[in-house]
C-alpha cells in the first residue's frame, strides 16, 4: 500500500494527538514486546470466555477495532476466524498487510486503513475487540462514537471486549516515571514515560522519549481520558450494550479489582 490515506475527516488537526505519534515512533517495537508478553494470555481469554468455539471457527467473524500491526488478529485468523482489522495508522496497516502475506493469511484476514469512530466492517461480526488501551484517545463524544461502532459491528447477541488500564490502580500508585528498555539486545530502545495527570481535564498525559540504540531521539506527547469502571459501563449503556461481566486481568480472569492490573469488560450487543 503506497501513502494511503485514513477515511478520517479531520487529518490535519493537531488535537488529534495519536495520528502522528504512533507513525513517528518506534511504536512497533513498543508493541511486539510489551503486548507479545501478554499475547498467549490475551488469545487463551478468547477462547475461555468469548465463545470462540475452534469447532466453529469458519463460521465466527471478528472485528479487531484498533487492530495496530493485528498482533491479536494475525493469530486469529492463523486460527481460522474470520478476522476484520481496522487502524488509522497508515505503517500499522501496512505492516499488518505485510505480516498476513507473510503468513499467508490474506484470506481470513482483511485489513482497513479506517478510522474506528465512524468504520464498520463489511458484514456484522460475533465478536469486536477494542485491545491494549486503543480507546479514550479524543473527546468524549468522539469516544462515545467508538462504542457505538462497536455495538453497531455486531450481531444481536454478539460480543464485545474493551480492554482499557485501570485507572483506579494508576490513580493510586502514580508513577510521573516509567523507564523501560525495549527491542533486541544488539539493538534496544530506551523508552521514557514522562506522565501527568490533568485533573481539571479528566485526562492523563504522557511525554513519551524514544532513544535508539544509534542515539536517535523521538518525542512524542500522548493524552488519555481518565475513564473509572462505573464511567465505562454507562458508556456502554448509552451506546446500547447489556449484560456486563467486568475482568481485571487476561491472565487469571478474575473478577475486576479496584488493584487490577487491567480494566476489562465484556458487554453484549
Ligand atoms: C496501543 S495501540 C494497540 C493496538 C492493538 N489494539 C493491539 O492490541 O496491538 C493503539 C492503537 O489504536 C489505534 N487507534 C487510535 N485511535 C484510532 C481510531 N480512531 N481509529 C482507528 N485506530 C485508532 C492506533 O493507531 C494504535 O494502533
Amino acid at each position: 500500500m503506497k501513502n494511503p490515506k485514513a477515511n478520517s475527516d479531520a487529518s490535519n488537526s493537531s488535537d488529534k494527538w495519536w495520528l502522528s505519534f504512533y507513525q513517528d515512533t518506534p511504536f512497533i517495537t513498543y508493541l511486539d514486546t510489551t503486548h507479545g508478553e501478554d499475547q498467549e494470555d490475551i488469545l487463551n481469554f478468547l477462547y475461555n470466555h468469548c465463545l470462540l468455539d475452534r469447532g466453529k471457527k469458519q463460521s465466527i467473524s471478528i472485528f479487531d477495532q484498533c487492530c495496530g500491526i493485528a498482533s491479536i488478529s494475525l493469530p486469529l485468523a492463523k486460527e481460522g476466524f474470520k478476522v476484520y482489522g481496522a487502524d488509522i495508522c497508515p505503517q500499522f496497516i501496512q505492516e499488518a498487510e505485510r505480516r498476513a502475506e507473510k503468513l499467508k493469511l490474506k484470506d481470513n484476514l482483511s485489513l482497513q486503513l479506517a478510522d474506528a469512530t465512524v468504520y464498520l466492517p463489511p458484514e456484522k461480526v460475533d465478536l469486536t475487540l477494542n485491545l491494549y488501551t486503543s480507546f479514550g484517545y479524543a473527546d468524549h463524544q468522539t469516544n462515545l462514537k467508538m462504542l457505538e461502532k462497536a455495538h453497531q459491528s455486531l450481531k444481536s447477541e454478539g460480543i464485545f471486549l474493551l480492554d482499557f488500564p485501570n485507572f483506579h490502580l494508576v490513580l493510586s500508585h502514580f508513577r510521573k516515571h516509567i523507564v523501560r528498555e525495549i527491542g533486541p539486545s544488539d539493538a534496544p530502545i530506551t523508552v521514557i514515560r514522562e506522565a501527568q495527570l490533568s485533573p481539571l481535564e479528566g485526562r492523563l498525559k504522557q511525554t513519551w522519549t524514544f532513544i535508539e540504540s544509534d542515539g536517535k531521539r523521538t518525542r512524542q506527547e500522548s493524552s488519555l481520558a481518565i475513564y473509572l469502571p462505573d464511567r465505562l459501563l454507562a458508556m456502554l449503556k448509552e451506546v446500547g450494550f447489556k449484560e456486563f461481566t467486568v475482568f481485571g486481568d487476561f491472565k487469571t480472569a478474575a473478577a475486576y479489582q479496584t488493584d487490577s492490573p487491567r480494566l476489562i469488560i465484556q458487554a453484549r450487543a
